[in-house]
């Protein structure tokens, strides 16, 4: 019989695993192991420690639902999804605009509007006008491409955080031929990210804001392109510099500016930001996104329509000075 210690015990295991057939799987399973046990041995896990770990992980698990992915925020909060689309975006085989953070609030089921139509179903909030051009990374226009756009209502909330069945501020839309796209939406604000499960639970006991700063999600698409998920950032945002997810970028920064002579619609506040897509290598295809809409990763657990809660009030009461409305104080002002 062989007697392991704490070191030998992982070469066990990777000598157990060194038959796995897909060599893919066999590397990144290999090094999951390798880094799992130094950092054991880093900190000396105790037994009570690595239970509270498991009790955790489970807790994440059981909060997932088809409008919620608990292990999506797990990573974001942990800076592992920004780190894997960084690394990715990395591999782009040409400069084009960055990518961002898919985030746990796309969904599939979004709504296709005419060029210039509004995406918030109330329009109490800001008005603001997106407008610009979609091209290749040499500036050639991507006529038809496909520009998919969600974000907060002027409350600060996503649609599905209010239930599942409830869709608002979000939309697909076309560019014209000269790659031109236009949407009226309104101004989105900054956000606490769901504090209300088990991941809220620890960025607390972090003593972290759990806030993002203000910003429109985008999802572009053409043919022939690398799929660009992104987003644009409010500029003057308090977070922009400590997101709690570690999405916001300054490439990635977009003024609103009022009368811009460039705006199609004219009276309205506007974000003018221009997008580029890189070509789509064979890797692209096979690497798939950084996020996925919840209902396609989670099964059915019978809470499909529990809605997301409020973050705890003595959370809440540190985002700012907005006092009025029935989300008051949940949401930093402006
Ligand atoms: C978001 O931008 O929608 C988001 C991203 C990561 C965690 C929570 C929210
Ligand atoms: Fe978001």
């Amino acid at each position: 019989m062989r007697a392991y210690t704490p070191l030998t015990i992982t070469d066990a295991v990777l000598e157990q695993m060194a038959d796995t057939p897909d060599p893919r799987m066999k590397e990144v399973m290999e090094a999951a192991v390798r880094h799992l046990h130094a950092f054991a041995r880093e900190v000396n896990l105790t037994p009570a420690e690595w239970i509270k770990g498991i009790e955790f992980m489970t807790k994440v698990g059981q909060a997932c639902t088809p409008a919620r992915q608990e292990f999506i925020l797990l990573s974001d909060t942990l800076g592992l999804s920004a780190l894997v689309n960084i690394t990715h975006d990395k591999t782009k085989v040409e400069e084009a605009t960055s990518a961002s953070l898919l985030g746990p609030f796309f969904r599939e089921n979004t709504p296709t509007f005419a060029s210039g139509a509004q995406i918030a179903k109330k329009t109490e909030g800001a008005e603001v006008v997106l407008f610009g051009r979609i091209t290749n990374a040499q500036g050639a226009p991507l006529g038809n491409a496909q520009v998919t756009v969600w974000q907060t209502a002027a409350d600060g909330r996503y649609d599905i955080q209010n239930g599942i069945e409830e869709i608002d501020c979000r939309g697909i839309f076309r560019t014209d031929d000269d790659g031109n796209y236009l949407i009226r939406t309104v101004r989105p604000l900054g956000y606490f990210i769901p504090l209300d499960g088990p991941v809220g639970q620890m960025v607390m006991s972090q003593k972290r804001h759990g806030m993002r700063p203000a910003h429109i999600h985008f999802l572009i698409s053409a043919p022939g392109y690398r799929e660009l998920v992104t987003a644009l950032y409010l500029s003057g945002d308090a977070h922009l510099q400590d997101d709690v997810v570690f999405g916001a970028s300054a490439d990635l920064v977009a003024e609103v500016k009022d009368g811009d002579p460039a705006c199609p619609i004219k009276g309205l506040p506007s974000i003018h930001f221009d997008f580029s897509l890189a070509r789509e290598s064979e890797a692209d295809k096979r690497a798939g996104r950084v996020g996925a809409d919840p209902a396609a990763v989670t099964a059915g657990n019978g809470q499909a329509t529990k809605p997301y809660g409020a973050p705890p009030p003595e959370i809440a009461a540190t985002a700012g000075p907005k006092k009025s409305g029935i989300f008051s104080g949940l949401f930093r002002g402006r």
